[in-house]
Order: structure tokens, then sequence, then C-alpha cells
């Protein structure tokens, strides 16, 4: 009878996260925030400061940006009946819309291009980038694998939309692992 009942609730419970739109992917990977992923580590600089270099890029300020009177306007121009940092159709591009545990108003964090972390975060994984992939961590092919995640929101469906010349924005948001000599 006990087994019964945890069963049903293993079942439950994969309908439930079934239904829980953003919060998981296929995989069943969960997001967890850019808290997590460099609260601890991808900050010093011999890993290459992957922190330090996102806050000063926009993607840090991103749903700060809809908490302006001119992101409310813009969100009444287009017929938006809530205010900017409420409307799914704002956010969509602006932040990390996961479960809970993330903190939607860091904005543009980590997890959005990587992949959400809870299959590749420990360091044993991480440490492999085979290994990380194969958890769940977002692999990309070459530059035009990167562009083409760029202008899933980098694209005129954005009210403000500006040219996007690839190398040069890729060049101002870059963060790699400085190579050991
Ligand atoms: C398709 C993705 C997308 C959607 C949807 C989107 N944005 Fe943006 N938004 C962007 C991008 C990308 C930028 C950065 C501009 C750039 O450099 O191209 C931006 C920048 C902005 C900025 C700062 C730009 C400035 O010049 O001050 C504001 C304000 C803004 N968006 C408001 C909104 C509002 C309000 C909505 C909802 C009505 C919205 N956005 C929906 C992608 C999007
Ligand atoms: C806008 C998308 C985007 C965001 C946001 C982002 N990254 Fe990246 N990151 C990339 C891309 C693309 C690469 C290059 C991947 C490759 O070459 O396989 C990369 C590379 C890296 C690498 C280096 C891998 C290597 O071998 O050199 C690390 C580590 C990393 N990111 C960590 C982070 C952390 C931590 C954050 C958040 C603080 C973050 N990234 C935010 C897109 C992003
Ligand atoms: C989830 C949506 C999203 C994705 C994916 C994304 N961006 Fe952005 N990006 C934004 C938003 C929104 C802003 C504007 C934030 C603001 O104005 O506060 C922005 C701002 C920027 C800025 C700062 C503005 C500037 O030009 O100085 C750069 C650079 C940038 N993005 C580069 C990239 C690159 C390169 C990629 C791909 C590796 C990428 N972004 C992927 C949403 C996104």
């Amino acid at each position: 009878m006990k087994k019964a009942i945890a069963l049903f609730a293993v079942a439950a419970s994969v309908a439930s996260s079934a239904t829980s739109v953003g919060a998981q992917d296929n995989a069943g990977n969960t997001y967890l925030g850019v808290k997590a992923c460099a609260g601890m580590c991808h900050k010093t600089e011999k890993q290459g400061n992957q922190l330090g270099i996102w806050e000063k890029t926009g993607h840090a300020q991103a749903y700060t940006a809809l908490t302006t009177a001119k992101a409310n306007d813009i969100a009444k121009a287009k017929g938006l009946t809530s205010p900017a940092a409420d409307a799914p159709e704002c956010l969509q591009c602006h932040t990390l819309k996961a479960d809970a545990k993330v903190d939607i108003k860091d904005g543009v964090q980590c997890e959005v291009c990587h992949g959400p972390g809870s299959g590749y975060k420990n360091m044993s994984v991480m440490k492999d980038k085979a290994k990380a992939i194969a958890a769940g961590m977002t692999e990309y092919k070459d530059n035009a694998a990167i562009e083409r995640q760029c202008r899933t929101c980098h694209n005129e469906k954005s009210p403000t939309y500006k040219e996007f010349n690839f190398e040069e924005r890729w060049g101002k948001i870059r963060h790699s692992v400085p190579k050991t000599p």
C-alpha cells in the first residue's frame, strides 16, 4: 500500500511539472538563477569573471528597463493594460521566466543562454564540457549558432529594436575562460 502511494506521488509530480510552463525543459532540468551560477563560482579572474562581465552588460538590467516610465509608455502604446514589468509580452525577452526560485529582477540571466542548470551544476560535471552538454548545458557549434540565440530577442519584435551587429555586440558581452598559457 505504501508503495502504491509513493508511486502515485511520483506520477502526480511528473504530471504537474509537465504543466508548469517554462519552469522545466524537456529533460526535466530546472532553472536555478544567476545567484546559483555565480554566487559561488564564475566570478574569479582566473575563471574569467563571468559574473562581473555580465553585471556590466544590459542583460543584468533588462528587468529594471521595464520599470521606467518609458517602458510603461511603450506598453500602453501597444494596448497592454498592465505595467510593462508585469506584462508577459515584455518579460519574455527581458528576464529569465521560470519558477519561484528564480528572481526575475535579475533580468537576462546565465541560464537563458546556457540552459537550465540543475543537471550540470555539479563541479564534476561542469569541469568536463562534453559531460555538461550531455547533462543539459546548451551547446553552440559555431558563431552562427550563437547569433541565432541572440536573435531570439534582438529582433524586430522588440519595440525598441536597434540594428543587431553580431560581431560588435558579442564583443561587448563575451566572457570566455582565459586560456592557460
Ligand atoms: C523580442 C524581444 C523583446 C520584446 C518582446 C520586448 N523587448 Fe524590450 N528590448 C529587447 C532588446 C533586445 C532590447 C535592447 C535593445 C537593443 O539593443 O536592440 C530591449 C530594450 C528595451 C528598452 C530599453 C531601450 C531604450 O532605448 O531605452 C525598453 C524600455 C524596452 N525594451 C521596453 C520593452 C517593453 C515595454 C516591452 C513590452 C511591450 C518590450 N520591451 C518587449 C527585446 C524585447
Ligand atoms: C546572452 C547569452 C549569455 C548569457 C546571458 C551568459 N552567457 Fe555564458 N556564454 C554564452 C555563449 C554563447 C558562450 C560561448 C559558448 C561556446 O563557445 O560554446 C558562453 C561562454 C561561457 C563560458 C566559457 C566557456 C569556455 O569554455 O570558455 C562560461 C564559463 C560561461 N559562459 C558562464 C556564464 C555565466 C556564469 C553567466 C551568468 C553570469 C553567463 N555565462 C551568461 C552566452 C551567454
Ligand atoms: C532573452 C532575450 C535576450 C537574449 C537571448 C539576448 N539578449 Fe542581449 N539584450 C536583451 C535585452 C532585453 C537587452 C536590453 C537591456 C536594457 O536595455 O536594459 C539586451 C542588451 C544587450 C546588450 C547591451 C546593449 C548594447 O548593445 O550595449 C548587448 C551588448 C547584448 N544584449 C548582446 C547580446 C548578445 C551578443 C546575445 C547573444 C549571445 C544576446 N544579447 C542575447 C535581451 C536578450
